[in-house]
Formats: C-alpha cells, sequence, structure tokens
C-alpha cells in the first residue's frame, strides 16, 4: 500500500459500513448475546450509581441500623450481577474478534495468493504476511470495537445520564455541554492517526522483510560477514516502526488527561452549584451523592469512548487497505473458459513481444512454432530471456503484443487452471514443501497410484539416493528442501513434474546441479516416458543438445537461430559464438 494515499473519514466510514454489513449477519447468535451482556453492564452500573442515594439518605442521614442491611444486600447483589454480566461481555468480545480476525486473514492469504505473478516481484513472502496478519488484526478490532465496545460504552453513559438526571436535570444538561468539545478534540485527534496508522502498515512489512531476509540467507550473511550489515538494517526498521507506533500511542495516551481536565472542570462547578442548592433549597445529600457518583462513573465510559474513537481510526485504515487487497482481481493473463482437453501439445509464437514494467522489451517480436511430440532446447545467455518465454508459455504474464496458441486456442481464452493443468514446469529454483518426498512427488497428480510413482521416481533417479535413507521415500525434505542437496531437491522436482500428466513439460535448468553423468541417465529415462510429449529444456550444457529435435537460440530477447542440432551450427552465428564448434 505504499504510496496509496490516506484514507479520509469517509473512507473509513465506508470501511466500517462495510466490515459490520460482512460480519454480523454470520454471527447473529453471538452478537445477540452480546446485545444481552451489554445491556446487563449498563443497568447495573446506572443501578449501583443510585444505591448511592440510599446509603446516604436511608442509612446515614436517618441512622437506621435495619435499612443498613437492607441497602448492603442490595450493594452486594447489584455489583454481583455487573460483574457477572461484565465478564460475559468481555468473553464474547474476545469470540467475536478472534473468528472475525481469522476469517479475514484466512480471506486475505487466499487473495494474495491468487494474485498474479508480477504481485509478488520485488516484495518479500514476509512483506505479505505482514500485512495480511495486520490487516485480519485490525479488522476484528474494527468490529468490536464499532459493534460491542462502544455499544457497551455508550449504554452505559445513557443509563448514567438517567440516573443524572433523576437527581438533577439542570446540572445534567450543563454536563452534557462538555460533549461537543469532546467531539472535536476527537475528531482531530482521528485525523492523526488515520496517517500514523497508514504508515504503520508500511514499515511493519519492511521490519519483518529485513528480518527475515537476514535469516533465510542466513549461510550467505555468515560466510560474508553480513551479520553487522543485516543487523542495523533490522535495527533501523525496528526503530522506524518503534517510532510511529509511539506516535500512535502519544496521541491516543493524549485522550485521558484531557478528559480528565474536563470532568474535573464539571465536577469543580457542581460542587460550589450543589452547597447553594442544599443550603437554599434543601436538597438532599444524597441526591448529590448519587448524582456525583453517576457522573464519575460515566467519566470512564466517556473517556473510553474517546480513547476507543481514536483507535478505532488506526484499526479502519488498516481495514481499509485489507478491503482493497480484497477487492482486487487479479489481472489473469487467460481469462477464458476454453478447456485444452484433447488438444495438442503444439506452441505457436507469432510476433510475441513483452517488456516487465518500466523496463526495455525482454522478449522482442519472436515468432516460432514447435509441434506436438517435439523435442526443444532453448539456449542463450544468461538474460537472454529464456525464463520470460516460458512465463509467458505458463501464463503469467501477457503478451504486450502477438499470439500464442497452444494447439489451435489462444492463451488468453484459455480456462487459467486448464491451462497449468497442460503445462508440467520444472523450475530454475526448486520449491518443496516441508512434507515427506512423497507427497512432494505427488503434489504432480494426488491420485496417482503407488506404480505411477514409482515410475516417476525412476525415471528422475530419486531412487539412486532414497534407498540410503532409512525411511525412503518417506523422509521430510525439511523448510524448502532444506535436508536434500541441490541435486537432490532437483530430482524430486522432476519426478513431480513427470507424474503430471501433461502435454507440455518445461524443464528450466533443471538439472543445472546434477553432474554430467547423472544429467545423462535422467535425460535418457525422462525422455523414454515422455516420448510423445512437447518437451522444452532450458539449458546452457552443450551435451545437452544431443537429445533434441531442435534448439531455439535467444539473444536479447530476439529469436537469432531455431533449427536443428545439426544445422543450427552453421545456420545460427550467435551459436557459433556461444557454443564453438561442437564437433
Ligand atoms: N521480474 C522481473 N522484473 C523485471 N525484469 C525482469 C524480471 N525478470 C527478468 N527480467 C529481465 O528480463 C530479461 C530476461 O530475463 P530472463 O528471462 O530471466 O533471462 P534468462 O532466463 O534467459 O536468464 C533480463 O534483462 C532481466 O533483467
Ligand atoms: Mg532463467
Amino acid at each position: 500500500m505504499e504510496g496509496a494515499p490516506t484514507p479520509t473519514g469517509n473512507d473509513a466510514l465506508q470501511t466500517a459500513k462495510r466490515l459490520v454489513k460482512e460480519t454480523i449477519p454470520k454471527r447473529k447468535k453471538i452478537f445477540t448475546a452480546s446485545i444481552l451482556c451489554m445491556l446487563g453492564v449498563s443497568f447495573f452500573t446506572a443501578a449501583l450509581a443510585y444505591t448511592t442515594k440510599l446509603i446516604v439518605n436511608d442509612v446515614f442521614v436517618a441512622k437506621d441500623a435495619k435499612a443498613a442491611i437492607e441497602v448492603a444486600i442490595i450493594v452486594i447483589v447489584v455489583s454481583l450481577s455487573k460483574s457477572l454480566f461484565h465478564y460475559g461481555n468481555a468473553v464474547l468480545q474476545t469470540v467475536l474478534n478472534r473468528s472475525i480476525s481469522s476469517s479475514y486473514q484466512k480471506e486475505a492469504f487466499e487473495k494474495t495468493l491468487r494474485r498474479e505473478i508480477s504481485f509478488f516481484n520485488g516484495k518479500h513472502a514476509s512483506d505479505h504476511m505482514a500485512q495480511i496478519r495486520l490487516y485480519g488484526m485490525a479488522a476484528g478490532q474494527a468490529v468490536t470495537v464499532l459493534c460491542s465496545r462502544f455499544l457497551t460504552e455508550i449504554l452505559t453513559l445513557l443509563a448514567l445520564f438517567v440516573v443524572m438526571f433523576l437527581q438533577d436535570a439542570l446540572m445534567t444538561l450543563y454536563s452534557i455541554l462538555i460533549i461537543p468539545v469532546i467531539f472535536g478534540l476527537v475528531s482531530f485527534l482521528s485525523r492523526k492517526i488515520r496517517k500514523v496508522a497508514k504508515e504503520e502498515t508500511d514499515l511493519s512489512g519492511h521490519y519483518f522483510a529485513a528480518g527475515s531476509e537476514a535469516l533465510a540467507g542466513v549461510r550467505t550473511v555468515k560466510s560474508y560477514n553480513l551479520e553487522r550489515k543485516s543487523i542495523d538494517k533490522f535495527n533501523s526498521s525496528v526503530d522506524a516502526l518503534e517510532d510511529r507506533i509511539f506516535g500512535i500511542s502519544k496521541v491516543t495516551a493524549a485522550t485521558h488527561p484531557i478528559m480528565e481536565f474536563l470532568g474535573g472542570l464539571v465536577l469543580g462547578v457542581f460542587v460550589i452549584y450543589a452547597a447553594w442548592q442544599t443550603i437554599n433549597y434543601g436538597k438532599t445529600p444524597g441526591e448529590f451523592t448519587a448524582f456525583i457518583t453517576a457522573f464519575l462513573l460515566a467519566y470512564q465510559p466517556a473517556a473510553k469512548i474517546s480513547k476507543l474513537w481514536v483507535e478505532l481510526q488506526k484499526s479502519l485504515t488498516q481495514s481499509f487497505f485489507m478491503l482493497q487487497l480484497i477487492d482486487t482481481k487479479p489481472q489473469s493473463v487467460s481469462y477464458g473458459n476454453k478447456s485444452l482437453d484433447g488438444s495438442l501439445g503444439s506452441i505457436t509464437f507469432s510476433d510475441v513481444s513483452f517488456g516487465y514494467e518500466n523496463d526495455d522489451v525482454s522478449i522482442d517480436k519472436v515468432s516460432f512454432h514447435l509441434n506436438h511430440g517435439e523435442k526443444v532446447a532453448i539456449v542463450g545467455k544468461s538474460g537472454a530471456g529464456k525464463s520470460t518465454l516460458v512465463d509467458l508459455i505458463l501464463g503469467f504474464y501477457g503478451p504486450d503484443n502477438g499470439i500464442i496458441k497452444i494447439g489451435s486456442t489462444e492463451i488468453s481464452s484459455i480456462l487459467p487452471t486448464a491451462l497449468k493443468n497442460h503445462i508440467a514446469f520444472i523450475s530454475q529454483d526448486v520449491f518443496l514443501f516441508d512434507d515427506t518426498i512423497e507427497e512432494n512427488i505427488r503434489d504432480g497428480y494426488s491420485s496417482a497410484s503407488k506404480e505411477e510413482v514409482n515410475i516417476a521416481v525412476r525415471s528422475a533417479q530419486v531412487d539412486n539416493f532414497t534407498a540410503d535413507f532409512p525411511l525412503g521415500l518417506q523422509t521430510i525434505v525439511g523448510s524448502n528442501g532444506s535436508n536434500l542437496s541441490g541435486g537432490q531437491k532437483q530430482r524430486v522436482a522432476i519426478a513431480r513434474g513427470l507424474l503430471k500428466k501433461a502435454s507440455i513439460y518445461i524443464f528450466d535448468e533443471a538439472t543445472s546441479a546434477l553432474d554430467v553423468e547423472n544429467e545423462r541417465e535422467i535425460m535418457t529415462a525422462m525422455l523414454k516416458t515422455l516420448e510423445s510429449e512437447t518437451v522444452i529444456f532450458i539449458t546452457h550444457r552443450p551435451a545437452l543438445l544431443d537429445y533434441v529435435d531442435k534448439v531455439l537460440m535467444l539473444e536479447n530477447g530476439k529469436v537469432v537461430g531455431f533449427d536443428e542440432p545439426k544445422k543450427i551450427e552453421k545456420t545460427s552465428a550467435a551459436f557459433r559464438d556461444l557454443f564453438g564448434a561442437l564437433t
């Protein structure tokens, strides 16, 4: 949300309305029970204030010992009831808060994960996680404040006003005069809070990114002696975040002393007024005690309301950004609904160009055609555009110009899930879930039979190393495969890809961590399994070119050679430059 404008008061209001509409109707029972508790709390708080009149007039002024027992019993029963309702209310508030916060965290995570690939460029995973957590909690907080904590305080305040009014109408009206003053103050503070709250959201993302970046890359950090640099980076993100949180507390804390002062002002005037009334008009001391008690008790909810209001601005600001996240539709390349079942695995690029945001073209007017079942190697220097070309086939990005077809269907008209089912992608950076080797392989095709898994395991030579593990295929790979070597991880990833029943297989330097001999064996086994499928290899190794029907050479995003491996040496000067003479 960096660079996004600070939400206005109206944004906050719209956010509040929507949050309540989306959450409360689904939680009618909790909400009804919580209303009952609120009514209980406010009624018994007011009743407690009223009992002071009985204490002073019936017991002390009348000097009545028998009345003392009755009044004592009333006081005990009233305060017990108040406590019970208070407890119920607090529990229900927590239930409401947690349930709303977790359901929004789930939704925000799903919406984040479903966003297009480019949404994740240049932003750390933990940055997203920090946001999801912060947003979800803010939304739970906002609804709880709006629908329970606020209401409790307002009802209590109203009930206490009734008690005050019954004792002295004039003084009650006078105390009400301070309400507009409080209102003006609070709305001033609210504006400040919304601005600071937005900054806190951004900064807590930086905080998590700085920390987990260093921890995830701990080997590099240590081997280059970069501890100091990482620590400094983290420290400055903590300081910046703390600074903002302090800013929020400063504003929130200001509500308390100001309210206290206003309360004292009313009380001071009241003492003079009460003395004058008692002396001249014979009002009872009990009435004044009840009024003062009600007033003092009313101070608490009034102070809380103003504090809650200011805090609410923070949760609403963060919820506002959460709703923006939830509402943003993924910019999917393929929005169509055509399925690809039975469609062949041929690929056609016609004059395709593509550039990343604010960048030069990474794919420049590329045209080529692969027949179904063909085996192709894509070669070229680093940064030539090989991975980008693959991303276009996978529909991670849409071309700026030109047309890409699979079979006879344009990519943009294919149902996104159908496209992904049609292609098996084994990427340069292997990602494994922290699960067993077998489960990771089964992610390729979850309902595969034991026999199918075994074929994939053998073709990718996963059995070569799992044979030495006591738990075999049931070995846990660790977080992102950290218990396996680079080459072992690649083999698991290849097995996972092979298991998928796709018609196009793409290997993006997927065997780069294997030794030459291993690679040859895997290639032979793999190609036997994938005899009738279209296979694309991205590779830097000339040895792999023996296995393919065609070689596609890229340079600066342009096709500078496309021919059979035996002929490309002659037809492409760029190829000769890169690999020299192969024979
Ligand atoms: N996510 C990205 N955002 C911006 N530019 C990118 C991104 N990924 C790659 N590029 C740029 O696109 C060009 C091609 O990159 P890539 O396809 O990864 O090359 P290769 O796989 O051939 O090494 C490079 O100039 C690279 O800097
Ligand atoms: Mg690449």
